[in-house]
């Protein structure tokens, strides 16, 4: 067996990377700096992946350079102000003090840096299409300083053979022209990203992270630059393999999801049937099965968006991917059910329609996060508007403003509303889009006219009397 089957061979039976992997001089130096703390990490994108990241090398003591276009994001950075709830202030004033951690908005001085994490945006296009220009743009930016001993590992969430056919070219042309060598000279990897902003038990260090190099030098020294962070790191045979695997973790969220979300619509119309119980039931089976809840709808930047990049891709080699078509169909209506479930809760109380006030209990798209994007808040109150109701407000603690995108490319201001009792009372419905851990069930419950719950945040309130009051998404109200 040779160098590159063993290579595979071993990689695609435990993601182990032989450590005897044959290195050039400036892998050898790269690899040594990482393991002496002593190689400058370089982030480009400070968001929601990006900082994290960041912060989490400048904790183990990395210099680390956040590269960000947004100045606004830089200048607050370097003021010590950290702009993301999942992360603590107090960490990131320390480290921007400490001179570990510190941003700027150009590429100018990248040549110092020796592991670049790409944690660009991946969106779509008007038509559902993969946008890779932040990607191409950030690749372009750090092409330009490209000198030896230097790792690129994207870290964005894309179709198979972005890291190949997309960032190896730009970084290719310029490496061409400075005589340097893929996988001797400079390295390149992909490895996507797993974090869970709200979630507290799994974070960066203790998750696992996949990675997959250009070449087993790339893999190597990626798998080494991430284990200074990360527990555990597997490794595979190439980037399109890491990038597949990401669009799979997301792919089967989004299937799972559009399941229960048909099955908890058909509880509905057998009725005395709840999709929560059911799930809850079916969860007492220790093998086999996983426990996936209905929902308003799909949010975030991933979930609603990867996998169109797979679509995409699979078009391209004349493939239909159904399960993506068939569940993101599901996933995208919900938000109209839900509309159809506040048109019902309303209809049972003395209002007309028109003269309807509805008060929107969160707008992030998961709980216990800021992040608003692509959250099912906004298309639930588009349709509201568009049945005629004029008077909606929201409440969420972690959302100061909220706009909803209308058709046309208009942005309209939804006023915000202080959760109050008195607030509850004065809507005709409320409807929980968002179970942040800040609402209290019991009051809402008590002092709200009608309730549609889509997140089974009120399981706790029993009374028989304010159940009357609920629906549930799901629940088996007929
Ligand atoms: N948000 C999540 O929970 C999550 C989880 C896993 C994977 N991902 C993936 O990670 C990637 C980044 O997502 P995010 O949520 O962090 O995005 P984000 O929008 O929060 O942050 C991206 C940042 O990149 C900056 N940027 C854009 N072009 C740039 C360039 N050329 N140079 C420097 N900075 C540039 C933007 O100004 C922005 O601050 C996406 O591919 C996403 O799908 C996100």
């Amino acid at each position: 067996m040779d160098f590159d089957t063993a290579f595979a061979s071993s990689l695609a039976t435990n993601g182990a990377v032989p450590e005897d992997v044959d290195q050039s001089p400036a892998a050898q130096q790269l690899a040594r700096r990482l393991e002496t703390k002593t190689a400058t990490i370089g982030v480009v994108g400070l968001g929601y992946v990006g900082l994290p990241l960041a912060v989490e090398y400048a904790d183990q003591g990395f210099s680390t350079i956040g590269i960000d276009l947004d100045e606004e994001r830089v200048g607050q950075l370097n003021a010590g102000d950290n702009y993301l709830d999942d992360l603590d202030d107090a960490r990131v004033r320390c480290l921007v003090q400490d001179e570990v951690l510190e941003s700027t908005a150009t590429y100018a001085d990248s040549g110092d840096i020796d592991v670049f994490f790409i944690c660009v945006p991946t969106p779509v296009t008007d038509t559902n299409e993969p946008d890779t220009s932040y990607i191409e743009g950030a690749t372009a930016s750090i092409a330009e300083h490209l000198r030896p001993g230097q790792l690129v590992v994207l870290k964005s969430t894309t179709y198979p053979d972005t890291t190949g056919g997309v960032v190896q070219p730009i970084l290719e042309e310029a490496a061409q022209k400075k005589g340097l060598t893929l996988g001797e000279d400079y390295f390149l990897a992909h490895s996507p990203e797993r974090i869970d902003p709200g979630n507290e038990e799994y974070t960066t260090a203790n998750t696992p992270i996949v990675a997959g190099g250009v070449t087993e030098a790339c893999t190597h020294l990626t798998k080494k630059a991430l284990e200074q962070i990360v527990s555990e790191v597997h490794a595979v045979s190439n980037p399109k393999v890491s990038e597949m695997e990401k669009l799979l973790e997301n792919i089967f969220r989004s299937v799972n999801i559009a399941l229960v979300n048909e099955l908890a619509q058909l509880c509905d119309r057998i009725g005395e049937v709840s999709m929560w119980e059911v799930v809850q039931a079916a969860s007492t089976k220790p093998f086999g099965f996983m426990p996936f809840y209905p929902g308003p709808g799909l949010g975030g930047h991933c979930i609603p968006i990867d996998p169109h990049y797979l679509s995409w891709l699979a078009r391209k080699h004349d493939f239909e991917t159904s399960f993506i078509t068939l569940s993101a169909r599901i996933n995208e209506g919900m938000p109209f059910y839900v509309a159809e479930s506040i048109i019902e809760a309303i209809a049972r109380q003395p209002v007309q329609l028109s003269n309807a006030s509805v008060l929107v209990l969160g707008v992030a798209f998961k709980r216990n996060v800021d992040d608003t994007r692509h959250s099912p808040a906004g298309p639930i109150i588009r349709q509201l508007q568009e049945k005629g109701i004029d008077t909606i407000r929201y409440h969420d603690p972690h959302v100061p403003e909220y706009h909803v995108n209308g058709t046309e490319q208009t942005t309209m201001d939804v006023p915000r509303a202080e959760l109050t009792p008195e607030t509850l009372e004065a809507h005709d419905a409320t409807v929980i889009v968002t179970d942040h851990d800040a609402f209290d069930s019991h009051v809402i419950a008590e002092r709200a006219n009608a309730i549609v719950d889509t997140r089974n945040a009120l399981e706790e309130v029993t009374d028989p009397a304010l159940r009357d009051k609920i629906i549930l998404l799901g629940g088996g109200d007929e």
